[in-house]
């Protein structure tokens, strides 16, 4: 059986947040040779993008900061929340209906992924959906500093 401990990114549509942070543990994760004590994917709540690539202005960020993301928009389900071994959510919306889709005892494995933002701990990850490029870089630079300091709780477990 794999020991490899199971991180899933959950936002709304699966075509910003989630696929740009499952895109940034997986290029620290290869950066530090740890990706084969991990495995990453990212979803959405929303059945909207169902199959679809990362938003365009997504992409373009991700690959201005030396990532290239592969992933395909999918949908939580309930059986993600007994599988996966935390559950790293955007903000609170994305919180309360993750929840509701629990099947089981799993309320321990979701947290606001902002809770390990060293400069606004607990805060919602702001959607970029309907604003300007700069707001795409703003989600990097969250995103990016909250799961390097995730990351380090992790090394030390
Ligand atoms: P995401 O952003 O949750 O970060 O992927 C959104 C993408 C699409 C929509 C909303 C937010 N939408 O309304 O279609």
């Amino acid at each position: 059986m794999s020991n490899r401990k199971k991180v899933l990114f959950v936002c709304l549509g699966n075509i910003c947040r989630s696929p740009l942070a499952e895109g940034i543990l997986k290029k620290k994760l290869e950066d530090t040779g740890l990706d084969s004590s991990f495995e990453v994917d990212s979803c959405g709540t929303g059945d909207w993008h169902i199959g679809e690539t990362p938003d365009h202005r997504t992409q373009a960020n991700a690959r201005q900061n030396g990532i290239i993301l592969e992933s395909r928009a999918r949908q939580l389900k309930p059986e993600d929340l007994d599988y996966y071994d935390h559950i790293l959510v955007m903000d609170r919306s994305n919180l309360n209906n993750t929840i509701k889709l629990d099947p089981g005892d799993n309320l321990g494995k979701v947290e606001l992924l902002r809770n390990y933002d060293p400069q606004g701990q607990g805060r919602d990850v702001p959607d970029p959906y309907f604003g300007g490029s700069e707001g795409f870089q703003n989600v990097f630079d969250i995103l990016n500093r909250s799961i390097e300091y995730w990351l380090t709780t992790q090394k030390q477990n």
